[in-house]
């Protein structure tokens, strides 16, 4: 690796950001979510449409279809599974759609080697107007640990009024406080900068509204999450939203690019398609182990935009743990197009080896740049590792 590399990284983290984490209080120390989570999550496809057949078919398709093998963890319940409070205060699931309970729900996708989350919400009621959580965070948290609970979201809805950092903080302590290892997702939309008190409060925290399946909204997403990759670090990351690869309305060079950058801003990767019916090409890219490999390396760094060689031609880079550096060519156009990634931008040196992690092949030594025709509205995504010579200069 170039030796020149991690001072480079050193003094980016330094200086770069103007943001030292210094000046804020230490990371929420769960032990939990070290690289980004890997899962999935009802909202994108099902909204309110939710019962435990879907959970468990779905938990059987992430086994079947390889995503367990390939990595994919959380099976999260979104919004709309709890009807009511009882008379003891704990939420009740709807008995219609969630016959016995959670609990027995929870045993089950446990029992196919997989981990359970939920949902909740911060304010008064959820976003779809079940009960939510403020008042009674303790007896929540202490209820989600019971059912086998590994993975929490707490949204924001009906809020007004409440201090997020103050709300989040309770739930947080509140689930120390059961006593069972769940990972917190902080979900007020990026709205209170959570980018500040995040990473003591949470695991991962939305930074922007709700993803829409289409080019232009994630897009945009990606431009406003990037603005923060200095707060994320194992245990802490910037939550982009959930994947919209599969769900039918983008092409899928399209839903290539949106999980290549994913993977580049080390960004949870929550899949939010339908897995029990996903065509082969769908299966494929959440699967793409090269990917999933940037996205979950250990140096937990989010990788950011390092060159713009001509409008709507971009150049993402993260740093990897062995020295080597995922880069993701972005054609944000809409014509074909070649995008070409200097070293100098990618703080490389000399030869380095380049891999294609579509296409599964090496590409070749290369010096001084890297060159490729990529689609429009698409990516090519490769695999940069500078030669040992290289970082003896
Ligand atoms: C909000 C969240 C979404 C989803 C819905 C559920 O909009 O941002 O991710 O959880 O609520 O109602």
């Amino acid at each position: 690796m170039s030796a020149r590399f991690p001072m480079l990284l050193c003094l980016a983290l330094v200086f770069g950001t103007g943001h030292a984490r210094s000046s804020y209080a230490p990371l929420l120390d769960n032990g939990l979510a070290r690289t980004p989570p890997l899962g999935w999550n009802s909202w994108n496809h099902f909204h309110c449409n939710v019962s435990a057949q879907l959970i468990r078919e779905t938990a059987d398709a992430m086994v079947s279809g390889g995503l367990r093998d390939a990595g994919y963890e959380y099976v999260v319940i979104d919004d709309c599974w709890q009807v009511a409070r009882d008379r003891a205060g704990r939420l009740v699931a709807d008995s219609a759609r969630f016959p016995g309970g959670i609990k027995p729900l929870a045993d089950y996708v446990h029992s196919k080697g997989l981990k359970f989350g939920i949902y909740t919400d911060a304010g008064r009621l959820t976003c779809q107007g079940r009960p939510g959580t403020y008042g009674s965070e303790e007896i929540d948290a202490r209820t989600f640990a019971e059912w086998g609970v590994d993975y929490v979201k707490e949204d924001w809805c009906n809020s007004e009024g409440l201090d997020a950092p103050t709300q989040y903080a309770k739930f947080r302590d509140a689930l120390a406080k059961a006593r069972r290892p769940i990972v917190f997702s902080i979900c007020e939309w990026g709205s209170n900068q959570p980018w500040e008190w995040g990473p003591r409060t949470g695991n991962l925290w939305r930074t922007t509204g709700d993803i829409g399946d289409r080019w232009a909204s994630m897009i945009a997403i990606l431009d406003l999450s990037s603005q923060h990759g200095h707060a994320a670090s194992p245990g802490a990351w910037n939550d982009p939203d959930m994947l919209e690869v599969g769900n039918g309305g983008m092409t899928d060079d399209e839903y290539r690019a949106h999980f290549s950058l994913w993977a580049v801003m080390a960004a949870p990767l929550m899949a939010g398609n339908d897995v029990r019916t996903m065509t082969a090409v769908t299966r494929d890219m959440l699967t793409n182990k090269e990917v999933i490999a940037v996205d979950q390396d250990s140096l937990g760094v989010q990788g950011m935009l390092v060159q713009e060689p001509a409008p709507d031609l971009q150049v993402w880079s993260k740093p990897l743990a062995d020295g080597s550096r995922a880069v993701v060519l972005l054609n944000r156009s809409g014509l074909q197009t070649v995008v070409t990634a200097s070293w100098r931008a990618l703080g490389v040196r000399g030869s380095a080896r380049v891999r294609d992690l579509w296409t599964h092949s090496d590409v070749g030594a290369m010096t001084d740049r890297f060159n490729a025709t990529v689609p429009a509205h698409g990516v090519v995504m490769v695999r940069i590792t500078p030669s040992l010579e290289a970082g003896r200069n």
